[in-house]
């Protein structure tokens, strides 16, 4: 029975996946292959303080319109998604956590993910801001989330959770 419904769902998903937005597969950086190492180098100068949250999600419900996009709840489910291919990115995922480093989600809120709704937020938000809606979007991610898990827990400033120090590109 499971075989057969899951059968369905692939030959439904092969037809429909040429008309249907998808996330963008996450294992693919977003940011340019020339800008990716100097990305990868930045690091949030906050610890992940109640504060510093707090302020994150002021400006994702507020000025940063994030929201409207990426959710209420962070499930890359806003009320623009639907029109957008490819869709916003679900931060309540788990998995798109491993895949990157908070340097590059840095850069891709500064500058845009080219080719994407996601445009750049350089002209509306200072670095602060953006450090602050990164905090606040990993939250997102509940006890999945990085800096969560023991040892990769830490939010030190200057890592994920210690993603870099587990050598993760
Ligand atoms: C107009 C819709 C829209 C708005 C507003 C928007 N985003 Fe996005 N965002 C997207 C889309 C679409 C993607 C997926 C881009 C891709 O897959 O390359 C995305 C992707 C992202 C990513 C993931 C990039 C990656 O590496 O995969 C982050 C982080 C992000 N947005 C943060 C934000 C923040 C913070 C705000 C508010 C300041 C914001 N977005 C506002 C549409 C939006």
């Amino acid at each position: 029975m499971l075989t057969k419904m899951l059968a369905l769902l692939i030959v439904v998903a092969s037809f429909a996946a040429p008309v249907l937005a998808a996330e963008r597969h996450m294992m693919e950086p977003r940011v340019p292959v020339d800008k990716l190492a100097e990305a990868r180098a930045l690091k949030s100068p906050f610890s992940n303080s109640p504060e510093v949250i707090e302020q994150g999600r002021t400006v994702y419900h507020g000025k940063g319109t994030c929201f409207t996009c990426h959710g209420v709840d962070g499930d890359g489910n806003g009320a623009a998604a639907a029109k957008l291919n490819p869709l916003p990115r679900n931060f309540q995922h788990h998995g798109f956590w491993r895949h990157r480093t908070e340097g590059e989600l840095f850069w891709v809120i500064k500058h845009g993910s080219p080719g994407t709704a996601m445009i750049g937020f350089s002209q509306v938000l200072s670095d602060e801001e953006i450090w602050g809606l990164i905090h606040y979007e990993r939250t997102f991610a509940g006890r999945h989330g990085p800096g969560m898990r023991g040892r990769r827990g830490n939010m030190e400033p200057g890592g994920m959770g210690g993603m870099e120090g587990m050598g993760h590109r």
